[in-house]
């Protein structure tokens, strides 16, 4: 059998699948590292049509919004785009590009652009400050997918740090699960948090 033919077969695919069970057409999704825009264009096709849905992306680099910009051109109609905002931010600032329009998705793929500068790599201490201002934005029922790349030091660090945060410091009402591949001891990993309720 081919690898094409298994349900997913990286963490990459796993991720796309839960996110296209979560997603429905009309509803936000937001992209918290556009990087080259794979991640962007894949939330844009679950979520926009013609007249509803909408995806909110950000970046900490220029290269990566014009990557991202260049990759939803080729691939999405005029209609789509106008339905997309990219945001030269931090994720740490998320708050101030979210209007009133709660989302149902939210999309952490951490480290450092592939192909671009490594020390340019998301670290704990932003991803975390975005996680704090995010909780109480995502909507019942939907869920902050964050893939984690523990091949290099810090984004070791921040795995286990956000694995820590899952288990002590996640508000009650969200649901932490966490995937990894037990063969392959570097692999990147899917920290996956469901909202089940509002507030306590
Ligand atoms: C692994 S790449 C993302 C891959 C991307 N989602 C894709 O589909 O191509 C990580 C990205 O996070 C960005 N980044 C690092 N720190 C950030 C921050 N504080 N806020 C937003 N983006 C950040 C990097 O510039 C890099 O482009």
């Amino acid at each position: 059998m081919a690898m094409s033919d298994l349900l997913f077969a990286n963490h990459l695919s796993f991720a796309r699948l839960l996110w296209g069970q979560l997603l429905k057409l009309g509803d936000l999704a937001i992209d918290a590292t556009c990087g080259n825009g794979h991640d962007t264009l894949a939330l844009s096709k679950l979520v926009l049509t013609p007249v509803a849905g909408k995806v909110i992306g950000c970046d900490i680099q220029q290269t990566a919004l014009e990557n991202t910009r260049e990759r939803l051109k080729e691939q999405l109609l005029p209609h789509q785009l106008k339905r997309i905002e990219l945001h030269l931010i931090s994720h740490a600032a998320i708050t101030s590009i979210i209007g009133d329009e709660s989302p149902r998705l939210v999309v952490f793929n951490l480290g450092y652009l592939p192909g671009g500068d490594k020390s340019l790599t998301t670290r704990l201490e932003t991803t975390l400050e975005a996680l704090r201002h995010l909780l109480p934005l995502v909507q019942k029922g939907g869920a902050i997918s964050l893939t984690c790349y523990r091949g290099h030091p810090e984004g070791e660090r921040e795995e286990r740090a956000l694995l820590e945060f899952a288990k002590r410091d996640l508000p009650s009402h969200w649901i932490p699960s966490h995937h990894r591949w037990p063969r392959q001891e570097r692999s990147p990993s899917l920290l996956f948090l469901q909202c089940a309720g509002g507030s306590l």
